[in-house]
Protein backbone atom coordinates (compact mmCIF):
# COMPACT_ATOMS: atom_id res chain seq x y z
CA UNK A 1 0.00 0.00 0.00
CA UNK A 2 2.30 2.18 1.02
CA UNK A 3 4.91 1.71 -2.00
CA UNK A 4 1.94 1.76 -4.59
CA UNK A 5 1.35 5.76 -2.61
CA UNK A 6 4.77 6.66 -2.93
CA UNK A 7 5.12 5.47 -6.72
CA UNK A 8 2.29 7.69 -7.30
CA UNK A 9 4.13 10.38 -5.87
CA UNK A 10 7.15 9.61 -8.02
CA UNK A 11 4.40 9.26 -11.28
CA UNK A 12 3.20 12.30 -10.40
CA UNK A 13 6.08 13.72 -9.95
CA UNK A 14 7.33 13.00 -13.21
CA UNK A 15 3.96 14.32 -15.07
CA UNK A 16 4.72 17.52 -13.11
CA UNK A 17 8.24 17.47 -13.84
CA UNK A 18 8.01 17.20 -17.66
CA UNK A 19 9.34 20.31 -20.10
CA UNK A 20 11.90 21.68 -18.07
CA UNK A 21 15.48 20.31 -19.26
CA UNK A 22 18.50 21.35 -16.62
CA UNK A 23 20.19 22.01 -19.68
CA UNK A 24 18.35 24.90 -21.48
CA UNK A 25 18.28 24.72 -25.36
CA UNK A 26 19.84 27.33 -27.22
CA UNK A 27 16.85 29.29 -28.71
CA UNK A 28 18.71 31.58 -30.35
CA UNK A 29 17.26 32.15 -33.83
CA UNK A 30 19.69 30.01 -35.60
CA UNK A 31 17.33 29.39 -39.26
CA UNK A 32 19.73 26.49 -40.26
CA UNK A 33 20.20 23.11 -37.86
CA UNK A 34 22.81 23.44 -35.90
CA UNK A 35 24.06 20.76 -33.10
CA UNK A 36 21.97 21.02 -30.05
CA UNK A 37 23.44 22.17 -26.65
CA UNK A 38 24.49 17.90 -25.39
CA UNK A 39 21.34 16.45 -23.29
CA UNK A 40 18.79 20.29 -23.75
CA UNK A 41 16.06 17.97 -25.45
CA UNK A 42 16.52 15.11 -22.89
CA UNK A 43 13.02 13.56 -24.18
CA UNK A 44 14.42 12.90 -27.58
CA UNK A 45 14.95 8.98 -27.98
CA UNK A 46 17.17 7.36 -30.62
CA UNK A 47 14.93 4.29 -31.90
CA UNK A 48 17.22 1.26 -33.26
CA UNK A 49 16.32 -1.49 -35.62
CA UNK A 50 18.19 -4.28 -35.35
CA UNK A 51 20.02 -5.71 -38.34
CA UNK A 52 21.61 -8.87 -38.13
CA UNK A 53 23.65 -8.83 -34.54
CA UNK A 54 23.62 -4.95 -34.45
CA UNK A 55 21.38 -2.05 -33.97
CA UNK A 56 20.94 1.27 -36.03
CA UNK A 57 19.48 4.29 -35.39
CA UNK A 58 16.33 4.05 -37.37
CA UNK A 59 14.34 7.14 -35.92
CA UNK A 60 13.48 9.73 -33.41
CA UNK A 61 11.11 9.61 -30.79
CA UNK A 62 9.98 11.22 -27.81
CA UNK A 63 10.25 9.97 -23.58
CA UNK A 64 6.61 11.29 -22.51
CA UNK A 65 6.38 9.09 -19.21
CA UNK A 66 8.49 6.59 -17.56
CA UNK A 67 7.84 3.88 -19.90
CA UNK A 68 6.42 5.60 -22.42
CA UNK A 69 7.77 6.70 -25.88
CA UNK A 70 5.95 8.28 -28.57
CA UNK A 71 6.99 7.88 -32.10
CA UNK A 72 5.51 7.67 -36.09
CA UNK A 73 3.94 4.29 -37.23
CA UNK A 74 6.39 4.53 -40.26
CA UNK A 75 8.73 3.96 -37.88
CA UNK A 76 7.28 0.45 -37.06
CA UNK A 77 7.95 -2.30 -39.52
CA UNK A 78 6.20 -5.75 -38.03
CA UNK A 79 8.43 -8.61 -37.28
CA UNK A 80 11.42 -6.45 -36.68
CA UNK A 81 13.26 -5.85 -33.64
CA UNK A 82 14.39 -2.28 -31.81
CA UNK A 83 15.39 -0.99 -28.95
CA UNK A 84 15.34 2.55 -27.46
CA UNK A 85 18.53 4.73 -26.36
CA UNK A 86 17.84 7.23 -23.96
CA UNK A 87 20.36 10.28 -22.65
CA UNK A 88 21.91 9.87 -26.10
CA UNK A 89 23.92 13.35 -27.86
CA UNK A 90 26.99 11.76 -29.82
CA UNK A 91 26.24 8.57 -31.82
CA UNK A 92 29.95 8.41 -32.71
CA UNK A 93 30.62 8.49 -28.73
CA UNK A 94 30.35 6.48 -25.66
CA UNK A 95 29.79 9.43 -23.10
CA UNK A 96 28.32 7.63 -20.41
CA UNK A 97 24.66 9.15 -20.19
CA UNK A 98 23.26 7.02 -22.49
CA UNK A 99 20.69 4.40 -21.20
CA UNK A 100 19.57 1.08 -23.69
CA UNK A 101 15.82 0.31 -22.91
CA UNK A 102 14.40 -2.86 -24.89
CA UNK A 103 10.55 -2.51 -26.07
CA UNK A 104 7.88 -4.67 -24.55
CA UNK A 105 4.97 -3.69 -26.45
CA UNK A 106 4.72 -1.10 -29.56
CA UNK A 107 1.12 0.21 -30.25
CA UNK A 108 0.59 1.25 -34.08
CA UNK A 109 -2.03 3.48 -34.30
CA UNK A 110 -4.89 0.85 -35.86
CA UNK A 111 -5.74 3.54 -38.35
CA UNK A 112 -2.09 4.10 -39.37
CA UNK A 113 -1.75 2.93 -43.27
CA UNK A 114 1.66 3.00 -44.73
CA UNK A 115 -0.37 3.22 -48.74
CA UNK A 116 -2.52 6.54 -47.24
CA UNK A 117 -0.04 8.53 -45.39
CA UNK A 118 -1.81 11.42 -46.34
CA UNK A 119 -4.38 10.43 -43.94
CA UNK A 120 -2.62 10.49 -41.05
CA UNK A 121 -2.41 8.70 -37.83
CA UNK A 122 1.09 8.62 -38.13
CA UNK A 123 2.03 7.62 -34.74
CA UNK A 124 3.17 4.71 -32.38
CA UNK A 125 3.12 4.19 -28.66
CA UNK A 126 6.07 2.22 -27.42
CA UNK A 127 6.63 0.96 -23.91
CA UNK A 128 9.73 0.42 -22.43
CA UNK A 129 10.32 -2.83 -20.55
CA UNK A 130 11.99 -1.01 -17.09
CA UNK A 131 11.64 3.08 -16.59
CA UNK A 132 14.99 5.15 -17.47
CA UNK A 133 16.64 6.56 -14.94
CA UNK A 134 15.45 10.25 -15.13
CA UNK A 135 18.19 12.50 -14.09
CA UNK A 136 20.00 15.76 -16.24
CA UNK A 137 20.06 13.58 -19.59
CA UNK A 138 16.93 11.76 -19.47
CA UNK A 139 13.88 13.86 -18.61
CA UNK A 140 9.79 13.33 -19.52
CA UNK A 141 8.43 16.27 -22.45
CA UNK A 142 4.84 17.49 -21.51
CA UNK A 143 1.65 16.60 -23.88
CA UNK A 144 -0.11 19.50 -25.46
CA UNK A 145 -3.81 20.11 -23.79
CA UNK A 146 -6.65 18.08 -26.21
CA UNK A 147 -7.10 19.69 -29.34
CA UNK A 148 -4.54 22.74 -28.84
CA UNK A 149 -3.47 24.52 -31.72
CA UNK A 150 -0.59 26.74 -32.18
CA UNK A 151 -0.90 30.21 -34.04
CA UNK A 152 0.91 30.96 -37.19
CA UNK A 153 4.69 31.29 -36.55
CA UNK A 154 4.98 30.00 -33.05
CA UNK A 155 8.62 29.29 -32.86
CA UNK A 156 9.12 25.58 -32.10
CA UNK A 157 12.39 23.22 -33.22
CA UNK A 158 12.61 20.14 -34.53
CA UNK A 159 15.27 18.18 -32.72
CA UNK A 160 16.87 14.48 -34.41
CA UNK A 161 19.98 12.56 -35.96
CA UNK A 162 18.26 13.07 -39.10
CA UNK A 163 20.07 14.57 -42.66
CA UNK A 164 22.29 17.63 -42.40
CA UNK A 165 20.49 18.26 -46.00
CA UNK A 166 19.25 16.58 -48.84
CA UNK A 167 20.47 13.03 -49.37
CA UNK A 168 23.42 14.54 -46.72
CA UNK A 169 25.13 12.32 -44.25
CA UNK A 170 23.60 11.58 -40.89
CA UNK A 171 25.51 14.05 -38.30
CA UNK A 172 26.74 12.27 -35.08
CA UNK A 173 25.23 14.33 -32.84
CA UNK A 174 21.63 15.41 -32.66
CA UNK A 175 20.67 18.68 -34.15
CA UNK A 176 17.85 21.06 -33.97
CA UNK A 177 16.45 23.67 -36.20
CA UNK A 178 13.70 26.32 -35.88
CA UNK A 179 10.37 25.88 -37.35
CA UNK A 180 7.77 28.22 -37.00
CA UNK A 181 4.56 26.70 -36.89
CA UNK A 182 2.41 27.19 -40.53
CA UNK A 183 -1.68 27.63 -39.57
CA UNK A 184 -3.40 24.90 -41.10
CA UNK A 185 -5.34 27.30 -43.56
CA UNK A 186 -2.02 28.06 -44.98
CA UNK A 187 -0.78 25.00 -45.19
CA UNK A 188 -3.64 23.41 -46.80
CA UNK A 189 -3.26 25.70 -49.78
CA UNK A 190 -3.27 24.60 -53.01
CA UNK A 191 0.16 25.34 -53.81
CA UNK A 192 1.39 24.14 -50.33
CA UNK A 193 0.38 20.66 -49.42
CA UNK A 194 -2.63 20.65 -50.10
CA UNK A 195 -5.45 18.01 -49.27
CA UNK A 196 -2.32 15.93 -48.32
CA UNK A 197 -2.05 17.50 -45.03
CA UNK A 198 -5.22 16.72 -42.62
CA UNK A 199 -6.24 18.86 -39.99
CA UNK A 200 -5.04 16.55 -37.54
CA UNK A 201 -1.75 17.14 -38.81
CA UNK A 202 1.09 20.31 -38.02
CA UNK A 203 3.23 21.75 -40.45
CA UNK A 204 6.04 23.88 -39.89
CA UNK A 205 8.90 25.61 -41.45
CA UNK A 206 8.75 25.53 -45.47
CA UNK A 207 10.85 28.36 -46.16
CA UNK A 208 14.31 28.85 -45.85
CA UNK A 209 14.18 28.12 -42.31
CA UNK A 210 12.94 24.54 -42.79
CA UNK A 211 16.36 22.89 -42.47
CA UNK A 212 16.33 19.08 -43.20
CA UNK A 213 16.86 18.60 -39.77
CA UNK A 214 15.43 16.07 -37.20
CA UNK A 215 13.74 12.70 -38.44
CA UNK A 216 10.57 10.77 -38.55
CA UNK A 217 9.27 10.21 -35.26
CA UNK A 218 11.33 13.27 -33.58
CA UNK A 219 9.73 15.64 -31.77
CA UNK A 220 8.60 19.44 -32.90
CA UNK A 221 9.61 21.29 -29.53
CA UNK A 222 7.45 24.32 -28.65
CA UNK A 223 7.90 26.24 -25.37
CA UNK A 224 4.39 26.78 -23.27
CA UNK A 225 3.34 29.89 -21.76
CA UNK A 226 4.01 27.97 -18.67
CA UNK A 227 7.83 28.13 -19.43
CA UNK A 228 7.47 24.32 -20.04
CA UNK A 229 8.20 22.35 -23.60
CA UNK A 230 5.41 20.65 -25.01
CA UNK A 231 5.66 17.97 -27.75
CA UNK A 232 3.53 19.28 -30.11
CA UNK A 233 4.51 17.10 -33.35
CA UNK A 234 5.57 13.94 -34.34
CA UNK A 235 8.06 13.86 -37.37
CA UNK A 236 5.92 12.55 -40.14
CA UNK A 237 6.87 13.40 -43.70
CA UNK A 238 8.98 16.13 -45.78
CA UNK A 239 8.73 17.03 -49.54
CA UNK A 240 10.81 13.94 -50.96
CA UNK A 241 12.50 16.14 -53.39
CA UNK A 242 14.23 18.85 -51.58
CA UNK A 243 14.28 19.08 -47.30
CA UNK A 244 13.91 22.97 -47.32
CA UNK A 245 11.56 23.26 -50.42
CA UNK A 246 9.39 26.52 -50.46
CA UNK A 247 5.84 25.91 -48.88
CA UNK A 248 6.53 22.30 -48.62
CA UNK A 249 6.92 22.70 -44.66
CA UNK A 250 7.74 19.92 -42.79
CA UNK A 251 4.56 17.51 -41.77
CA UNK A 252 4.06 16.10 -38.27
CA UNK A 253 1.21 14.25 -36.61
CA UNK A 254 -0.41 16.78 -33.92
CA UNK A 255 -0.35 15.79 -30.97
CA UNK A 256 -3.23 17.52 -29.50
CA UNK A 257 -5.60 15.51 -31.84
CA UNK A 258 -4.51 12.71 -30.47
CA UNK A 259 -4.23 13.21 -26.33
CA UNK A 260 -7.29 11.11 -25.73
CA UNK A 261 -6.08 8.22 -27.51
CA UNK A 262 -2.60 8.60 -25.72
CA UNK A 263 -3.82 8.96 -22.46
CA UNK A 264 -5.97 6.01 -22.55
CA UNK A 265 -3.49 3.53 -23.59
CA UNK A 266 -0.78 5.37 -21.19
CA UNK A 267 -3.10 4.90 -18.23
CA UNK A 268 -3.01 1.29 -18.67
CA UNK A 269 0.84 1.47 -18.53
CA UNK A 270 0.58 3.47 -15.46
CA UNK A 271 -1.68 0.15 -13.61
CA UNK A 272 0.82 -2.00 -15.08
CA UNK A 273 3.72 -0.03 -13.75
CA UNK A 274 2.60 0.60 -10.69
CA UNK A 275 1.53 -3.40 -10.17
CA UNK A 276 5.27 -4.88 -10.86
CA UNK A 277 6.87 -2.55 -8.59
C1 LIG B 1 22.06 9.48 -15.52
O1 LIG B 1 21.87 8.10 -15.29
C2 LIG B 1 22.64 7.23 -16.10
C3 LIG B 1 22.24 5.79 -15.74
O2 LIG B 1 22.41 5.52 -14.39
C4 LIG B 1 24.12 7.49 -15.86
O3 LIG B 1 24.88 6.68 -16.73
C5 LIG B 1 24.43 8.96 -16.10
O4 LIG B 1 25.78 9.23 -15.80
C6 LIG B 1 23.52 9.81 -15.20
N1 LIG B 1 23.83 11.22 -15.23
C7 LIG B 1 23.78 12.01 -16.29
C8 LIG B 1 24.07 13.44 -16.10
O5 LIG B 1 23.52 11.60 -17.39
Amino acid sequence: MLQTFILLLLQTAYVFGCGTPTVKPDTNRIVNGVDARPHSWPWQISLQVKHGSRYHHTCGGTLIGPRWVLTAGHCIWPGDVYRVVLGEHDMSQQEGTEQIRDILRIIVHPKWDIDHVANGNDLALLKLDKSPIMNDSVGVACLPEAAEILTHGTPCYISGWGNLYTHGPMPDKLQQALLPVVEHSVCSRSDWWGINVKSTMICAGGDIVAGCNGDSGGPLNCLGQDGRWYVQGVTSFVSSRVCNEVKKPTVFTRTSAFIDCILKNYENVMIYYIQIN
